[in-house]
């Protein structure tokens, strides 16, 4: 093909992508699904951008101990259950109205499966973008990460009598230094804090006053 035809394909092509963008015809909506082709390629592009920034990750051989798992349900409990739920627990409307809807962990999801601990790691850690899933790692250190993991990695099929059990009086924890900008928890100290989200079940089915 001579040169000219392939830059006057591209130039073509670059403008009609520019066209589509321009009189939004792709819908930004989250209740709007991606096509299946769609949905496969970026689970893909997904699954590779974490697989590769995960492998040298070395994984601590603490994460069966009782404290670790327990630390991280605490944590879990105060900042991953409104989205990806707890046993017994009602959806939320974050879980609800999220696309991509988060995974439930406690239940047997082939999707969560797929993952390795390092994998697992990484994504809390960095985040997912245009996902909806939060990078906890300026907020926490390796070891509050690795602890959210080994809970993760017990937490499938986990009764809600065990989680309550796991969670105990709640609380969560931060890197030193770290503080939130509201303190909606009343009087929150981060680094040994305790007592609040004493139980989130309660806690995340009942808004208190507002109306929907
Ligand atoms: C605002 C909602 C939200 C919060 C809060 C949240 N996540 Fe997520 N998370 C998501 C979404 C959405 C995805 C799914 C992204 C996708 O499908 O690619 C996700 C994905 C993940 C994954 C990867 C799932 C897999 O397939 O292996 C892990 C692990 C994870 N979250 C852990 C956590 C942990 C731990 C916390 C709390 C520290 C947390 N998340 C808090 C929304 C959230």
């Amino acid at each position: 093909m001579n040169p000219l035809k392939i830059f006057s394909f591209l130039l073509t092509s670059i403008i009609i992508a520019f066209l589509i963008i321009w009189f939004g015809l792709f819908n930004i909506s989250a209740k709007e699904k991606h096509w299946e082709i769609t949905t496969i390629l970026l689970e893909f592009i997904r699954e590779r951008s974490i697989e590769v920034r995960a492998e040298d990750i070395q994984i601590p051989n603490t994460l069966s101990t009782p404290e670790m798992i327990s630390n991280g349900a605490k944590n879990f409990d105060a900042m991953c259950a409104q989205c990806h739920l707890a046993p017994e627990m009602e959806p939320t409307e974050l879980h609800l109205g999220l696309y991509p809807q988060p995974p439930i962990f406690y239940k047997a999801e082939k999707k969560h499966e797929t993952h390795g601990l390092a994998n697992t790691f990484w994504v809390i850690q960095n985040g997912l973008k245009l996902t909806g899933m939060p990078a906890w790692g300026d907020f926490h250190t390796d070891t509050q990460i690795w602890e959210m993991v080994a809970f993760l990695n017990v937490l499938k099929g986990m009764s809600a009598t065990e989680y309550r059990k796991l969670v105990g009086e709640g609380g969560h924890t931060h890197k030193e230094g770290f503080t939130h900008s509201e303190k909606p928890h009343g009087t929150d100290t981060h680094q040994t804090e305790t007592g609040h989200h004493i139980n989130s079940i309660d806690d995340h089915t009942t808004h208190g006053t507002h109306d929907h």
